[in-house]
């Protein structure tokens, strides 16, 4: 594992906008792109610092809600689209997504997989890490050998993503992610985690038992973990004292 703690926020983002920046020209690489609130700040900052680039690699997404029509604007594919993808040159067949739009979720589930590994895998993923340890929307208790499938969302994940829907009732309970055999299969994975907030389950995460209670845990086993804190994020740690 290469752990990286910045000392802001701003210089993460900064640090990390530039090698995505190269990871995007890279012909031929599979990136799965992450939403939320912390790749927010970074998709922004590869749009303002490296606007002109023309990216070569092919998109994919971590994980979308089901029951929310794929341009709606509070899917993932929307966000992405907002935040990332609207903003550069891409070609429709550099954008790999799921076919909610043509095949129910379960086959929505099985073809992304099969495309997936057709491609031969992802070249880097970037990861977010949940309240609870969540990664994509493996929540706990997810299996190492899990696959893209739909699942249920925990509650304390829809309480934290209420505010992407203003209201607890509408936000979606079931979604579609990578499972943790796809992410353990990728060359790279960047963990992202910013603020005192994922202070505690970063902790957890990269020191404590490793355990299906905090799926994020067990990517530990991969040897292209990479980990980006800011200072806060990473406050709780022992090592990096
Ligand atoms: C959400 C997303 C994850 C994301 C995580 C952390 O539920 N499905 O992909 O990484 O939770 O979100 P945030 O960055 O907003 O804290």
């Amino acid at each position: 594992m290469e752990l990286t703690v910045a000392p802001s926020a701003s210089a993460l983002y900064a640090q990390l906008a530039s090698r995505l920046s190269t990871v995007l020209r890279e012909p031929g690489l599979q990136l799965g792109l992450a939403t939320g609130t912390t790749m927010a700040p970074l998709y922004q900052a590869v749009v303002k610092l490296h606007g002109q680039l023309r990216p070569a690699a092919s998109f994919w997404m971590l994980d979308e809600y089901l029951g929310l029509a794929v341009d709606d604007p509070r899917s993932y594919r929307s966000f992405l689209h907002q935040h990332l993808l609207a903003h550069f040159p891409i070609d429709k067949n550099q954008l790999e997504f799921p076919a909610l739009e043509r095949l129910a979720p379960a086959a929505a589930a099985r073809d992304y997989d099969e495309r997936l590994s057709r491609a031969g895998g992802l070249g880097v993923q970037l990861l977010g890490i949940g309240m609870n340890g969540h990664v994509g929307l493996n929540e706990p208790g997810s299996l190492p050998a899990s696959r893209t499938r739909v699942v249920d969302i925990a509650e304390s994940t829809r309480v934290s993503n209420q505010h992407e829907f203003g209201d607890l009732a509408l936000v979606p309970t079931q979604a579609l992610t990578l499972g943790l055999a796809n992410l353990l299969e990728a060359k790279e994975l960047w963990l992202i985690a910013v603020g005192e907030r994922k202070a505690k389950i970063v902790a957890r995460a990269l020191e404590g038992r490793v355990s299906t209670d905090v799926p994020a845990s067990l990517l530990r086993a991969h040897p292209g973990l990479r980990v980006f804190l800011d200072a806060a994020a990473a406050s709780e740690l022992t090592a990096s004292r």
